[in-house]
């Protein structure tokens, strides 16, 4: 039987809820994941360290081995000072930027980027790294251009007017959101979720509308795909591993105004293996979904292991979510490769 050992991965950037949605999904992550960037759009919003030191140890309390590190969400009314106060604290080590209105829980985002000046001033100076939703929000731009025209328009500019900040473009979608990082030295980093790899914008209508394709950035055309599997699996050290895996109760997506997130964590890993078994490039999963993370974060890697197997692992057609169901990736279907249990 084959089998591929790893340092054990983080997930740089993934959606817990809270209450009995975060008990429900959280062990998922923690069966895999030493540590994982927790995203702060709940309602309402994790804005201060206060939110996201409670926060953090509600999800303790359901996952007691998870290492959850924290991110604090940005508003019109972020301070300088609430920065300083979260890089003093080693369990929060981020802070994100949602264009108000980009996607799920993002009213109380940014309005007005440019007034974020001082406080993006604050986080270059304390090592704050910041993670961006890079879409632009406005109405009349082509949903499937929202990335690159954020790129063009909002991202370069904010990089060039702040050099000394780290940033993460995260679920990068598009041969232009690899080229942004790319083109950008050590500071600029990238995540990429499994569905953004695996998947085209064409599965999102594969015999009828598939809401359990549908998350936000949307999925692209398979250049776009092949631009993300080239860059993951080519081993360039600023793209590391980032789900996105967002739950919503089965009834939410399968809707007549279904939300945006694919639910990926339990599978995850053994989906990530497949894109780079298909590049011939599984000698170089560790480095994305262990060793790159870290060291853009200035952490170390995890001392444990993980080992998975060459082997179908079933995904079953619906889990326990809340009082209801959830459909995660692939549901009904098989991952190629399996999580052996630590
Ligand atoms: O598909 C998405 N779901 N994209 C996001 O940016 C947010 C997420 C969520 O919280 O459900
Ligand atoms: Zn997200």
């Amino acid at each position: 039987m084959r089998t591929l050992t790893l340092r054990q991965p983080d997930d740089w950037h993934l959606h817990l809820r809270d209450g009995a949605a975060l008990a429900a999904v959280a062990p998922a992550t923690e069966a895999v994941f030493a540590r994982a960037l927790v995203m702060p759009n709940l309602k309402p919003p994790v804005r201060t360290v206060a939110d996201a030191l409670a926060y953090r140890a509600r999800i303790k309390a359901v996952a007691p081995r998870l290492d959850p590190l924290m991110t604090l969400y940005l508003t019109d009314h972020t301070t300088p000072g609430d920065i300083a106060e979260a890089a003093a604290h080693p369990h929060v080590v981020a802070a994100k930027l949602y264009p108000a209105g980009a996607t799920t829980n993002s009213d109380a985002g940014v309005t007005d980027i440019a007034a974020l000046a001082p406080v993006l001033d604050a986080m270059a100076e304390h090592g704050l790294t910041l993670c961006v939703h890079g879409e632009v929000t406005q109405s009349d731009v082509d949903v499937f251009d929202r990335e690159a025209r954020f790129l063009d328009e909002v991202l370069a500019p904010l990089v060039a007017r702040h050099p000394g900040l780290k940033v993460v473009l995260e679920h990068i979608t598009t041969a232009e959101g690899v080229a942004f990082v790319q083109a950008h030295a050590a500071n600029v980093g990238g995540t990429v979720t499994p569905q953004h790899l695996l998947l085209n914008r064409n599965a999102l209508f594969e015999g009828g509308l598939r809401p359990h394709h549908y998350c936000l950035p949307v999925l692209k055309r398979e250049r776009h795909r092949q631009a993300l599997a080239a860059a993951v699996t080519g081993g360039d050290p600023r793209f590391f591993l980032g789900t996105d895996s967002a739950p919503h109760a089965q009834g939410a997506k399968e809707s007549a105004c279904g939300c945006a997130g694919v639910y990926s964590a339990p599978f995850a890993l053994g989906l990530y293996a497949e894109v780079f078994e298909a590049a011939g490039a599984l000698d170089r999963l560790e480095s994305f979904a262990s060793l790159n993370g870290p060291a853009f974060y200035g952490l170390p890697a995890n001392a444990g292991t993980v080992t998975l197997v060459r082997e179908a692992d079933p995904v079953p057609t619906a889990l326990p979510f809340d009082d209801t169901r959830i459909v995660p990736f692939r549901a009904g279907g098989a991952v190629a490769w399996r999580v052996l249990p630590r």
